[in-house]
Formats: structure tokens, sequence, C-alpha cells
């Protein structure tokens, strides 16, 4: 796993260029006006989707269609696209209720949007229940299932948010 540090640099120096970028997208957007625009966040190393617009920060580990720092507005204008999708990315974000709100701004009406990542419930569920094995070892060994949860939720820090049956923001 890349330090916290290593990345939080990456970000610091980097994030304005990707702000600078999803601006350029916004007023130039790279989007077909006869069939489905589709868009994937933070597609990762192996999960690049053909036919869709892959949107990553990380240069070194994917290789995105367009470059951008989710975090802030995404490189799309207004009511363009026509279906988002995620999966285990907005746990890395600190604001969910701005990133709705910007996934919204951009669909077009009747658009969708589906998103996957950690379950809060369903940890918090197996933790009560004392499921000692729902739990990995990962990204720190522990022994307790305390610590498993921990694991689970923080992530060493990675995790700002997680998905419950309301969403809920952690930090
Ligand atoms: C854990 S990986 C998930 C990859 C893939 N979606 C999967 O399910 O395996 C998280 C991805 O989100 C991207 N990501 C996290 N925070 C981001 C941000 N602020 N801006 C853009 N991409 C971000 C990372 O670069 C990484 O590619």
């Amino acid at each position: 796993m890349v330090p916290r540090w290593v990345k939080s640099t990456y970000y610091a120096l980097l994030s304005p260029l990707m702000r600078l970028n999803a601006a350029r997208h916004r007023a130039i957007p790279r989007l077909a006006s006869d069939s489905n625009n589709l868009v994937h966040l933070g597609p990762g190393q192996e999960k690049y989707l053909d036919g869709w617009i892959n949107v990553d920060a990380n240069l070194i580990s994917s290789k995105p269609d367009i470059w951008a720092d989710l975090r802030f507005k995404l490189p799309f204008p207004d009511n363009s696209v026509d279906a988002i999708y995620s999966h285990h990315m907005i746990e890395h974000l600190p604001n969910l209720d701005f990133h709705f709100r910007e996934m919204y701004r951009c669909l077009v009406p009747g658009g969708s949007i589906r998103v996957g990542g950690p379950h809060g419930d369903n940890a918090i569920q197996a933790m009560l229940e004392g499921q000692d094995d729902w739990f990995g070892n990962w990204p720190t060994h522990r022994s307790s299932i305390g610590g498993r949860f921990e694991n689970f939720i923080f992530c060493k820090g990675e995790y700002l948010t997680h998905l419950s049956i309301s969403l809920t923001t952690i930090s």
C-alpha cells in the first residue's frame, strides 16, 4: 500500500492541474452527441471499461481517458452524461454530498447513477454478531475483531466515507 504521505504529496502537487484539466473538459467536452455517454469514475488498474469514459487521478496505476481529481467538480458539462458508475472509489472522497450533487449536475434527465463501496451497516452487523471471519486481515495484521473492524472501516486512514442505508460521512 502506497504510504499516505506519498498520496498526499501527489494530490497536493497535481490537484490544481487536474482541476484545470477538468475545467477544460467542461468547456470543450469529449462527449458524443449521438450516442450514450457512459462515465466510469475511479477505474484503477484493472477495471477500465471499454466504451465508457474512464476518469481517474492516478496516472501511475491507471490509464484514465480523463485525468481529474474527483474531490472537485466533475469534468463534464451540465446535463451531458447518461450513466455514471463507480466501484470502491467514493470511500476515498471527503465530501459525498458535493460528489452526489456533481454527479446529478452532469446527468441528463432520466440518467442513472450506480455506486458501490464498503458497506458500513453490514460491517457493524457482523461486528455485533462476532463474525470474526467476515473481516479480512488487511491492510494491517490485527488479531482482535475490533482491530479487523477498524481495518474495514478506516483502511489505515484511506477511507473517509462508507456506505450505509443512509449515506454516512465519517470524517
Ligand atoms: C480502490 S481503487 C478501485 C478501483 C476499481 N474501481 C475497483 O473496483 O477495483 C480506487 C480508485 O479510485 C481512484 N481515486 C481515489 N480518489 C480519487 C480522487 N480524488 N480523484 C480521482 N480518482 C480517485 C484511485 O486512483 C483508484 O484508481
